[in-house]
């Protein structure tokens, strides 16, 4: 396990997802109430960044074709998409967000 600190809790909105890079790798910080989850920012339908979507009910949005992504899985809800998206661990210390790229939570491989 490598968490490293990706942001501020503050920084990451209720309806939007944050991207960060962590060890090259493009991910989307975002929360369901008080709870933050990470995942890949790169929807499995065709490679577009799901932190330009909108975060509701647990899942993000992908902005293209609109399918959904569980934040807690990474499974799409609904079509197009039919492949999941990686999660990584995430980490709450002292108001910041630590997420370890290095462990995927649904075993999907991030590239
Ligand atoms: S690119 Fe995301 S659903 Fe098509």
């Amino acid at each position: 396990m490598a968490f490293e600190r990706v942001c501020a809790q503050d920084e990451v909105s209720a309806d939007e997802a944050l991207a960060v890079l962590v060890d090259d790798l493009e991910v989307a910080i975002a929360k369901d109430g008080e709870e933050f989850f990470a995942i890949r920012n790169e929807c499995s339908h065709a490679a577009v960044a799901l932190s330009e979507g909108e975060v509701a009910g647990g899942t993000v949005e992908c902005w293209l074709h609109g399918s959904c992504f569980d934040l807690r899985t990474g499974k799409p809800t609904h079509l197009p998409a039919t492949e999941p998206v990686a999660t990584f661990p995430v980490q709450l210390r002292d108001g910041d967000v630590y997420v370890d790229v290095t462990t995927s939570l649904n075993g999907v491989r991030p590239d």
